[in-house]
């Protein structure tokens, strides 16, 4: 196994450990709401957003109980889009990591509720004292991840999303598009980490731009994996943007220049870590990861 893949192997086990400890046990009145959460939360992913979490903590050397932490609550919101992105009203699929959807293992107000609670949990996690000793500290992973999350971040790039062509159905407008839905939790999953551990201005804005260029080629890559992938690689349906009217990447540009795209940005990624020498290799490692995953 390459060094990137026993790193993306040890954060997806760490945070399923942490994740397990932190989510509550299904049993009493509500358990069949906690069964939906734990379904959802404890069921696979590649859990990539809390490896950039991870990995840019420790190119300063950050607390690694604090990186934890903010992973697990990053990843919690990131569960909770899923399972709202899946619903009827909104993408309508039934297979998400391999297995049914939390609405087709379940029910439809399971999965709203679900998805409630783990957005709601991922805040509760991050402004505990044990994620950080400096409530200031606490203060600011709140805000950046309420930030990302909501109607200016994750939640804007959805309603694009859902809106289709009305949003218009050039590069610019799929770009913008993307950066939200997906882009912004991943810009702040590597924020983050930049945040504990302390990083100088500098150091902040070349991890920014790397994060910003890395989330742009995952979402093409993304599309391009719903085009043209399969879904026993990618645990989920393929096909379904085009078939249902989606504006994307490759709508809008096709397979080929997509392609072309993801490579470009690739490099340039790799080159805004060019301030941290070896000590961004994994990051650096991560690149070539996201452009040729099939899953
Ligand atoms: C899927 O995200 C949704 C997008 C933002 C493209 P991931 O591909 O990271 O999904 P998991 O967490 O690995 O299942
Ligand atoms: C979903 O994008 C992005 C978020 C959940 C924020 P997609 O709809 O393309 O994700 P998949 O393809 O269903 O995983
Ligand atoms: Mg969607
Ligand atoms: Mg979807
Ligand atoms: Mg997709």
């Amino acid at each position: 196994m390459s060094n990137l893949e026993n790193r993306l192997k040890e954060a997806a086990e760490r945070v399923e450990v942490a994740l397990n400890a932190l989510l509550p046990r299904a049993q009493g009145p509500e358990a069949r709401l906690l069964e939906a959460i734990r379904y959802a939360a404890l069921g696979g992913g590649k859990r990539l957003r809390p490896f950039f979490t991870l990995e840019a903590g420790r190119i300063f050397d950050a607390d690694e109980g604090a990186l934890l932490r903010a992973a697990a609550a990053i990843e919690c919101v990131h569960t909770y889009s899923l399972i709202h992105d899946d619903l009827p009203c909104m993408d309508d699929d039934d297979l998400r990591r391999g297995q049914p959807t939390v609405h087709r293992q379940y029910d439809e107000a399971t999965a709203v509720l679900a998805g409630d609670a783990l957005l709601t949990f991922a805040f509760e996690i991050m402004g505990e004292p044990a994620t950080h000793a400096d409530p200031q500290m606490r203060c600011k992973l709140v805000t950046g991840l309420a930030r990302a999350s909501g109607a200016q971040g994750m939640v804007a790039g959805q309603a694009a999303d859902m809106a289709g062509g009305d949003i218009g159905s050039d590069l610019i407008a799929v770009t913008r598009m993307n950066r939200l839905k997906t882009g912004a939790l991943i810009n702040f999953s590597v924020e983050a980490g930049a945040l504990i551990g302390c990083a100088s201005e500098a150091e902040r804005t070349a991890l920014n731009r790397y994060a910003h260029d890395v989330g742009l080629a995952f979402q093409m890559v993304d599309d391009l994996l719903d085009a043209e992938g399969a879904a026993r690689d990618t645990g989920k349906a393929v096909g379904k943007d085009r078939a249902r009217g989606k504006v994307n990447f490759v709508t809008v540009l096709g397979v080929e220049a997509t392609r072309e795209r993801v490579g470009m940005l690739a490099s340039q990624a790799k080159r805004h870590l060019a301030l941290f020498n070896t000590r961004a290799r994994v990051l650096n490692e991560a690149v070539d990861f996201i452009v040729e995953r099939r899953y």
